[in-house]
């Protein structure tokens, strides 16, 4: 590496150096995962007035990001709000309860903000297509941002991927192939097929998608001044590594004192990572057959979850292990009592604040964020959300009064009691 480099790839593992034009995903000496580092004392970030004057976003933040600013391939991704939630926090037993609500994404999704810098990435390095495997939401993603950059893009899912994701990533005209088996498999077959295809592989597994995701830590620091703890999903383990990532560059850099802790939240057919926290171990067990009705985050082998142990273990964090039940009454309540609309996966961390409070891994008093990760449209199951009323009626309006003010006046009375 020459002396005057900002930033470059790094092997978490034994620590080889890369440059930031290497096409790689994993290091050629020990096959680990790899992170773009950042030099700090050469970022001409001293204090957060660097960025007042600029829109939010993930590229309010661009000194932190390694990219060419100038080429960016963006759809005004980020900047989503933190919204505090004075319902909902009775119902989880908290004080204080923040979600980020990152379906207010362009395609409803936390992805975008690492695909605004991968995409990038992508052009920079010259490459001939993107391709992943996804649950969904990477590919409906994906399928945007090649879109707008005009890559060809495939994206490989499993058999039960979720409407939405799908009909957005058919939209965006990604080639879609369909694979009769699940995420690990489709995986498995990217890893290993992607260099005959020739094309770039932008699942989390690239360090660059990361690098984007971790404004979601900024944002939250910009925001909340007081001591908190961040509740957020975890399927293939990058999002948590992410946003610890970017917390870690804010107190290295003295923009924060003190970074929340990290507590990582998955469904109870699906938790390979929050097993290897609770019982304290040092690597992971996969799971061949994970299942859960939060279809994003049915996930086996998550492939960072060195980078995301760091992240609990740094962090002070911890995990949690939700029931698909209690994901299912986490979406209800966040969609009844705030009048948000979040997919199941997304619930997960509400679920799993609930589930900490109950059992004392969180003190009613401390702020919670939740990061709820992806919109409600996102997984239409109308097997999952029953309507709390549906009148089906032929058009006599007579009858439908009378029916309206039977359940209104029966409304009251359950009010009353
Ligand atoms: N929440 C949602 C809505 C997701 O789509 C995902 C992952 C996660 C949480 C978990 O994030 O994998 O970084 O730990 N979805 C990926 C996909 C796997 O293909 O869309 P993670």
């Amino acid at each position: 590496m020459k002396q005057d480099d900002k930033a470059w790839l790094q092997c978490i593992n034994c620590h080889t150096i890369y440059p930031l034009n290497y096409s790689g995903y994993i290091c050629v000496k020990c096959g680990d995962l790899l992170d773009v580092v950042l030099d700090l004392d050469k970022v001409e970030v001293r204090d957060w007035r660097v960025f007042n004057d600029r829109a939010r976003g993930v590229w309010r933040y661009r000194e932190l990001i390694p990219v060419d600013y100038s080429k960016r391939v963006t759809l005004n991704e980020g900047g989503t709000p933190l919204i505090e939630c004075n319902r909902l926090n009775r119902w989880v037993g908290l004080k204080k309860l923040y979600i980020k609500f990152e379906g207010a994404n362009p395609t409803g999704s936390f992805k975008d903000r690492g695909m605004t810098v991968a995409i990038t990435k992508a052009l920079d390095l010259n490459v001939k297509g993107v391709i992943c495997a996804s649950t969904g939401n990477t590919a409906a993603s994906l399928a945007a941002y090649s879109a707008r950059a005009g890559l060809p893009c495939i994206t490989v899912i499993p058999e039960q991927a979720a409407l939405g994701k799908v009909f957005q990533a058919i939209a965006h005209g990604a080639i879609i192939v369909r694979i009769r088996g699940s995420f690990d498999q489709a995986l498995r077959f990217v890893f290993s097929k992607a260099e005959e295809l020739g094309y770039y592989i932008l699942n989390s597994v690239n360090a660059w998608r990361l690098e984007g995701q971790k404004t979601l830590g900024y944002e939250i620091a910009e925001e909340i001044k007081n001591e908190y703890s961040i509740f957020i999903p975890v399927g293939n383990c990058g999002n948590i590594a992410a946003v610890w990532k970017g917390l870690t560059e804010l107190k290295n850099l003295d923009l924060i004192k003190d970074a929340p802790r990290m507590i990582g939240v998955q469904a109870e057919g699906a938790s390979p990572f929050a097993k290897m926290v609770k019982e304290n171990r040092e690597s992971l067990q996969p799971i061949d057959n994970p299942e859960t009705i939060a279809s994003a985050i049915r996930i086996g082998r998550p492939v960072n979850w060195k980078k995301a142990l760091r992240a609990v273990r740094e962090s002070r964090g911890d995990a949690v292990i939700v029931s698909d039940k209690e994901i299912l009454e986490a979406q209800t309540a966040i969609a009844r009592l705030e009048g948000l609309g979040v997919e199941p996966a997304s619930a997960a961390s509400i679920a799993g604040a609930k589930k900490a409070v109950e059992e004392g891994g969180v003190d009613s008093d401390e702020t919670v964020v939740c990061i709820c990760t992806g919109h409600l449209l996102k997984d239409p199951n109308p097997e999952l959300f029953k309507p709390k009323t549906l009148i089906e009626i032929e058009p006599d309006e007579e009858k439908l009064v009378k029916e309206l003010t039977e359940i209104i006046s029966n409304r009251a009375i359950q009010a009353i009691n």
